[in-house]
């Protein structure tokens, strides 16, 4: 009798246990520790990886969110969410707009490079960077190796 009641205690111990502990790994092992899926990161995966993240899923690292296949272009690494700045443009920001974009800070699009304010005088748009006089030379020579 005693050690029946010993037992069925035991066993209801047991359970309890079990319980506990798989409660508990569920809540803290499972749900914190699981990677976010390929669209969210950060420690409750409640952030979202940034549309200008480039590839058809705009994936990034579960983690810190760093864009896997780079950014679309005009957009800063890691994140993607920040454009070019004023002065720079193209993949991964790499280009300078031209020195003679028109206007004070010489600004451009943060894709393209089309300068926004036009060029200074003698300069081609969209990118400001060929002299008109260049590119008259140009046409003259193409015009010339026609004939
Ligand atoms: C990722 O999870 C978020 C929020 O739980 C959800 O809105 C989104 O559709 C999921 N994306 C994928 C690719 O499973
Ligand atoms: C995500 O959750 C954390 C902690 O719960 C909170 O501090 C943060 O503001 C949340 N971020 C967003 C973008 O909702
Ligand atoms: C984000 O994590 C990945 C993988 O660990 C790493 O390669 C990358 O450098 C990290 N990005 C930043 C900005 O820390
Ligand atoms: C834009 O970024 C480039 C490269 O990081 C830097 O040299 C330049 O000073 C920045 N220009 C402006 C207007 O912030
Ligand atoms: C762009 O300008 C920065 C400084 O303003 C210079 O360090 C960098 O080499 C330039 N990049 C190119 C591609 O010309
Ligand atoms: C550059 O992009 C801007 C904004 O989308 C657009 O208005 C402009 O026509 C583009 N320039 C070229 C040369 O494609």
């Amino acid at each position: 009798m005693g050690a029946r009641l010993y037992n069925v205690i035991g066993i209801k111990i047991s359970i309890l246990f079990l319980f506990c502990f798989s409660g508990k790994f569920e809540g803290k092992f499972l749900s914190q520790g699981k990677e976010c899926n390929s669209s969210t990161y950060g420690e409750d995966c409640n952030k979202s990886c940034s549309d200008h993240c480039a590839g058809d899923t705009n994936s990034c690292n579960h983690v810190n969110g760093t864009c896997d296949e780079g950014c679309d272009i005009g957009y800063l690494m890691p994140l993607c969410t920040e454009k070019c700045n004023s002065s720079t443009y193209g993949e991964d920001c790499n280009k300078n707009c031209s020195d003679h974009c028109a206007g004070d800070t010489n600004s451009c699009n943060h894709v393209n490079g089309t300068c926004d304010q036009g060029c200074d005088s003698g300069y081609v748009m969209p990118l400001c960077t060929e002299s008109k006089s260049a590119r008259q030379e140009l046409l003259i020579i193409t015009v010339l190796s026609y004939h």
